[in-house]
This record gives C-alpha cells, structure tokens and sequence, in this order.
C-alpha cells in the first residue's frame, strides 16, 4: 500500500484512538468510578453496542435529533436494521427486561462506561465516537429521593476528578397529565404570527414543541426568553415531586439553579431533567458552554417497550468532556505512587539469566521495568530516565559470575553491590 492510499485508512471523523499517553487520564476517571460506585453501591452493566434501531427510535423519540440526524443505522445481511447505540438507557432498558432483572433486589442501581456513537459535525466537545459513565435507578417507584441520589452520585464523581465551580441546572417537564397543556401553552405562544422562527423551529412547533426552548439559533432567543415556563403549568404531583427534589439537594449542600429552557434532547423523560456545567475557564480564558454531563427520570420507558409501569431516574457524564476540564485545570492524575526499578544487563552471559531474575522481583511484587531486547548499555539507562524509575538494577559479565548485582540510585547515582541471594531483600527494603 503506498503511504498516500494510507491517508484513506485513518480513522472515521470525528473518532479519535485513546493512546497509551492519555490511558493515565482514562485510569483516573476508571478508578474513581470503580471506587464511588462501590461506596454508593451501584452494580456494573454493559449492554451490547448494536441495538435494533427500533430500540432507540420507539423511546428517544422519532423527531430527536439523535434519532433523526445522528443515528449510525445499517441493514445487516440477514436484514435486521442494527444501529451503534446513540446512548445507553434505552439499552439498559431493554436488557432489564429481556433478563428479566427485575426479580434482582429494586430499585436496581446501575452504572455503566463505554462508547456511544452519534454522526454529529465533530467540534470541540463534539465527537461521533465519545464514552459516557452512566447511572440509573430502575424499578423503584417515583420516590424523589431517587433523583437526589443520582445527582449526588454525579456530583462526587466530578468532585473526586477535581472538576472546579460545577453548576447544576434542574427543571421539571411534568408528567403524562400536566405535560400536554404546557405543550397547548407553547403552541399558542410560538404560534404569533409576528414570530420570525428559523427552520427547525418551525418544524418544532409542529412536531416536538417543547424542543423549541432548546433552539441555539440567535433570532429566536428573545421568543425563548419570553415562553412560558413550565413550571407554571406542573400539576400538583409534579409540582411536590420538584420540590421535594430540591430539597434533598439543599440537604446535602449541593448548589443548583432552575433553568427554566432545560428540556433536554430525549424524548423518554419526565418530571425531573437536569445538567452539569463548569463555570471553570478553559486555558485560553474561555468558558466551557457544553454540558459535562446530563439526565433525568423516565417513569415510562420501561412501559415503553411493554413492561410494567415503574420508576427510573438516570444520567450520564461525557467522558471526553470531563478529560479535556480535568486536562485544563492540570488535575494530577500520576497513579504512580509505586516506586519501580529498571533492570539492566550486560553482556549475553547477564542476559541469559536475566529474565528469571526479573521473575523472581515480581514475584515478590517489585515492579520491574526492563528493554530486555536493548543490549547497550547507555540505550538501558537512557530507557531507565525516561520510565522515571528509582533504582537501576545493573547485572553485567562480572556481576552474572560474582552471583552479585549492582542496586543504584537513579536519583544521586549512589550504588552499591549486593550478593544476588540478597537481592529481592536489598530491593525492597529500598523501596519501602
Ligand atoms: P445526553 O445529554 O445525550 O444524555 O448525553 C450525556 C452526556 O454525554 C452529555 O452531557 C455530554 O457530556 C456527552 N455527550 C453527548 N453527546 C456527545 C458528543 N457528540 N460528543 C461528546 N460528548 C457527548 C444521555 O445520553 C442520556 N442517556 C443520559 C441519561 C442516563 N439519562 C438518563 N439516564
């Protein structure tokens, strides 16, 4: 293949490898998952990549952009129409009830990480390829002590990556009944006939009117700052539902704001929605306006795809996202709290013996690092300098033959030779 046909094998727009340099930054976010969710007990799900494109189509709602414009969709050979999940949810959902893991204790709490993938104009912030963390409550009853609980599980996680001036919004879309007069309410109001609406906005007033609200294009902002809002049309349980939510947050110190224009982009949800935010600024001074993160409750989707009518509240948090804040702010995120030596050899006698003395540190828990395949001996310590080790461990002819080892300090270039049965005991009681 000549390198010019390789430039078309890079890979798909807008989906980016994770190199080994950035996997440091991978394994922090990993870590601190792992560890807040066993404090908060949440149990791991991974449900397939590829779903039925109905799964997401029947419950994100047809006229989302996700389902209309950004849906990866293919018909496989046999003929099933398979999408590459735009989200998680519904997927969970699906599996919940196709295993049926409602028979598991309920609520059941979930989490889960992995790629989503949406055909989206790649911007920054913005990728076809990008992983979430999720959580979700399924199965409980519409309790508002569920929604708290999400959030608050959100919130840590961002704290315990240092995310700075994280801002919450939260607002409330009602539910089945106070939802359609809301709706009636946003008619009425966008249907002025005065109202200069871009495209989409039209179209959204006929098909998906409380996605109006969500509309970034400049002429129709001063129609959105006047709608009406839907917390004046909140039945008397939605409007208990809120509050109650809220003040489980004041209980727990958590700051937030009501943003009246939060909508969301999915169609699933109900009653509460909410997103995270950093007011942090980013390097060059600017403010991040993408969501970190974002969710809300879903009291009908597990009714959606046939199941019994249960509560559900959940939310995800972009991983990209959070990386590029936690980059900016220059979170240390070095795991490498271990020290390490680097094992050097010289001369093929020292080599040959070489990789049953590694084994032997390792099995007494020494990380050793080494370039085996490397034979000069400047090339090992530049190797040496560059993995960041403490100590060089440097077995050459005399060495192998003395049955010693050289133990050097790589930080004061201060050594010392050891016999080698003191080896593994020398080591460690450096590494302490
Ligand atoms: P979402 O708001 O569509 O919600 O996505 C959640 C987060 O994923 C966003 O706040 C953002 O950080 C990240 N994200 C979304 N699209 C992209 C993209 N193209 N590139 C980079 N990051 C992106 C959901 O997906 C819901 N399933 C959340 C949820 C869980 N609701 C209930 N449970």
């Amino acid at each position: 293949m000549k390198k010019s046909e390789f430039q078309n094998l890079q890979s798909p727009k807008g989906m980016h490898d994770i190199l080994p340099q950035d996997q440091e930054w991978w394994d922090k976010v990993r870590k601190e998952l792992q560890s807040i969710t066993e404090y908060y007990h949440y149990r791991r799900i991974d449900p397939t990549l590829l779903e039925r494109a109905e799964v997401f189509e029947k419950t994100l709602g047809e006229t989302t952009d996700v389902v209309e414009k950004q849906m990866f969709v293919f018909t496989s050979r046999s003929g099933d129409r398979l999408a590459l999940r735009p989200e998680a949810t519904a997927s969970i959902v699906r599996s919940y009830l196709q295993h049926g893991l409602s028979h598991l204790g309920q609520p059941l709490k979930l989490f889960y990480m992995g790629p989503m993938f949406r055909k989206e104009q790649p911007q920054a912030g913005r990728f076809r390829q990008f992983h979430q963390v999720g959580f979700e409550i399924l199965g409980g009853d519409d309790d508002p002590v569920y929604d708290a609980q999400i959030i608050l599980t959100m919130h840590r996680l961002l704290e315990r990556l240092k995310i700075k001036d994280i801002s919450l919004k939260v607002n409330s879309i009602g539910c089945r009944i106070c939802r359609p007069n809301y709706r009636k309410k946003l008619i009425e109001y966008y249907k002025n006939p005065s109202f200069k609406l871009c495209r989409d906005c039209k179209r959204r007033l006929r098909e998906n009117p409380l996605r109006l609200l969500d509309c970034k294009n400049e002429t129709c902002q001063p129609y959105k700052a006047e709608a009406p809002i839907s917390l004046d049309s909140l039945c008397v349980y939605c409007s208990k539902h809120l509050k109650n939510t809220l003040e489980f947050l004041d209980e727990l110190h958590i700051p937030y704001q009501i943003d009246h224009q939060l909508v969301r982009g999915l169609d699933y949800y109900s009653r509460t929605v909410f997103e995270f935010f950093t007011e942090a600024a980013g390097p060059d001074g600017q403010k991040y306006d993408f969501a970190l993160g974002g969710g809300g409750r879903y009291d009908y989707l597990i009714e959606m795809f046939g199941g019994r009518p249960a509560g559900a509240v959940g939310g995800a948090l972009g991983v990209e996202r959070v990386l590029e804040v936690m980059k900016a702010l220059r979170v240390n995120v070095s795991s490498r709290s271990k020290k390490t030596v680097f094992f050097i050899h010289i001369g093929e006698t020292a080599k040959k013996k070489s990789l049953s003395l590694i084994e032997s540190l390792r099995e007494e828990g020494v990380t050793v690092i080494e370039s085996l395949g490397k034979d000069s001996l400047g090339a090992q310590l530049r190797a040496a300098d560059k993995e960041g080790s403490d100590y060089a461990l440097i077995f050459g002819q005399k060495e192998a033959f003395e049955e010693s080892v050289i133990i050097r300090d790589l930080r004061n270039s201060v050594q010392e030779t050891v016999p080698l049965k003191k080896m593994i005991k020398e080591v460690k009681k450096r590494l302490k």
